[in-house]
């Protein structure tokens, strides 16, 4: 891993046993609330992908909005919500998936993408690839390209890059 993926690992906590027996939670949010370890996060992500010319950047509610947000302002471009069942007040096309614990659902709004755009996908947190490939999904049927998928944290042992092996897939931390 890199020194930026070693420095940010320990902003991360492990919670044994959240949501379910047997699941170890990987909380965010002592690096979401640390100004340097946060912008660290969000300036090492976006710097993989300024090689792409991105027209939109995609983010799953919620925690792939606090991600995803300053990274479509680091490189310049709008955000594109996905959210939750029921939050969308306009025509949306959703998708169901499946999570390391439980069912989902997703929806986006039908004019959220527009045939030809060139999309980053962002999230907190890579684990069975479920939701990022439902997302892509979404993005794909609009006529949306995904160009990208960034996440800070990979959870290496859930494979989920053998979900997204036609996507290019950066992420800053990954857990063995
Ligand atoms: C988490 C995380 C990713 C997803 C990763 O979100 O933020 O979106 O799980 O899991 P996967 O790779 O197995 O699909 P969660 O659905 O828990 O919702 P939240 O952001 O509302 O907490
Ligand atoms: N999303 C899916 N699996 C997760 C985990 N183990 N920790 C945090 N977020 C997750």
């Amino acid at each position: 891993m890199s020194d930026l993926g070693a420095y940010l690992r320990r902003y991360i906590r492990d919670i044994p046993d959240y949501p379910t027996k047997g699941v170890v939670f990987r909380d965010l949010t002592p690096l979401f609330k640390d100004a340097t370890a946060f912008r660290s996060a969000i300036d090492g992500l976006s710097g993989r992908f300024r090689d792409l010319k991105i027209d939109a950047v995609v983010g799953v509610e919620a925690r792939g909005f606090i991600v995803g947000a300053p990274v479509a302002l680091a490189l310049g471009t709008g955000f594109v919500p996905i959210r939750k069942p029921g939050k969308l007040p306009w025509r949306k096309r959703s998708t169901s998936y499946k999570l390391e614990y439980g069912v989902e659902s997703m929806e986006i709004h039908e004019d959220a993408i527009s045939s030809g755009q060139k999309v980053l996908l962002v999230d907190d947190l890579l684990a069975t690839g479920g939701t990022a490939r439902a997302a892509a999904k979404l993005i794909e049927e609009m006529g949306g390209t995904v160009l990208g998928m960034g996440f800070i944290v990979e959870l290496v042992y859930l494979k989920g890059r053998d979900m997204l092996r036609d996507y290019r897939v950066e992420s800053l931390v990954r857990i063995e």
